[in-house]
């Protein structure tokens, strides 16, 4: 079947699937392995500790794939290491870049100029407006039920989607909630050319970063199990459920808009679930799709099964047709 849309002409993709950013989980071996089975895959730049470790995990990629990647840039780091980051992937000639949680149009001009495909995550149709504006090559709209941070309007995935697509004319990329062939050709029905997933990634066996501990929480989860935290500080982020972020989730209803909360969540306290498997004392991100994995798989056999699914749906709606 032809799975061919503006999006993987764009990015020179066999199947219009992406792996998101992962903070401190998305290394070069998830995004080679992404990559080498026909989707996009993508290095992380918010869990590596400087511009070298980019560097060498960009290089990683390359001898691990020939097929084309990405690097995902969170804009929330101070501006100067967000140049140092743009640097490296300009200097390392990176096909494609994803932007993050900041305005990316002081960035936008000097990426275009050297051809880099640009991505950028909006959560509403005003910041995919300014996107497009700002020269973008494509955005990806992320709905609420997404794991990591969301956005702040609350929207989700099955409406956010059509109301991007109908408001800007590059493709949209569909985020939030997709875990299967059905979320994909979902998304594809709203208008989507391509999907973006993050959680569904973790349980896969190139997740090396990820603890068994937090794959076998995703596995159990349902999608009832996510819980949204930070959102009286202005930035909501996704958790899965557990004993630590229910204490954060009840301490934040109790004194909203607290600056300690932002202590309680950082990077070396979700490490010390998501790496290290102490879930007692950490959290980790994940977002309602949670609900829809049941099992650690490789990330070719994911792709090969979402387009099976796909290729299934694809077959009903051709009888619907011809039955009409
Ligand atoms: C553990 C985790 C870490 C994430 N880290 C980042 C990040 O560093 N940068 C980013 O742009 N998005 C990040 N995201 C968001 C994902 O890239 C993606 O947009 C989101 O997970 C899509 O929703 P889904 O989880 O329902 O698939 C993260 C998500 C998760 C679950």
């Amino acid at each position: 079947m032809d799975w061919e849309t503006r999006i993987t002409r764009l990015l020179q993709i066999q199947y219009p699937i992406l792996q998101g950013g992962l903070a401190y989980l998305g290394d070069a071996t998830l995004a080679a392995a992404v990559s080498e089975a026909g989707g996009l895959g993508q290095i992380t730049a918010m869990g590596l500790p400087d511009a070298a470790s980019l560097r060498r995990e960009i290089r990683l990629v390359r001898r691990l794939t020939s097929h084309p990647f990405g690097v995902n840039i969170a804009l929330g780091m101070p501006q100067a290491d967000v140049a140092e980051r743009l640097r490296i992937v300009i200097e390392e000639k990176v096909p494609v870049v994803s932007l993050s949680g900041g305005d990316p149009s002081p960035w936008m001009a000097q990426l275009h100029s050297l051809h880099v495909v640009t991505l950028v995550l909006v959560s509403s149709r005003r910041q995919a407006l300014k996107a497009e504006q700002s020269g973008a090559s494509a955005v990806v709209a992320v709905g609420h039920e997404g794991g990591g941070h969301v956005g702040r309007d609350g929207v989700g995935t099955m409406v956010l989607v059509p109301a991007i697509v109908d408001a800007v004319h590059i493709p949209v990329i569909a985020a939030g909630g997709i875990a299967d062939g059905r979320g994909w050709m979902a998304a594809q029905a709203l208008g989507a050319e391509g999907v973006m997933m993050g959680t569904r990634w973790i349980a896969t066996q190139e997740c090396t970063q990820a603890s068994p501990s937090y794959q076998t929480a995703l596995l159990h989860s349902t999608e009832a199990d996510t819980v949204v935290l930070k959102a009286s500080l202005g930035s909501p982020g996704r958790a899965l459920s557990n004993v630590f972020s229910r204490s954060v989730a009840d301490r934040e209803k109790k004194t909203p808009g607290d600056p300690a909360i932002r202590n309680l969540l950082r990077s070396r306290i979700n490490k010390r679930w998501i790496h290290e498997g102490i879930e007692e004392e950490g959290f980790g991100w994940a977002g309602q799709a949670v609900g829809l994995i049941d099992r650690v798989l490789p990330a070719a056999e994911l792709i090969r099964r979402m387009v099976q699914e796909a290729e299934e749906i694809r077959q009903m709606w051709g009888a619907c047709n011809s039955t009409r």
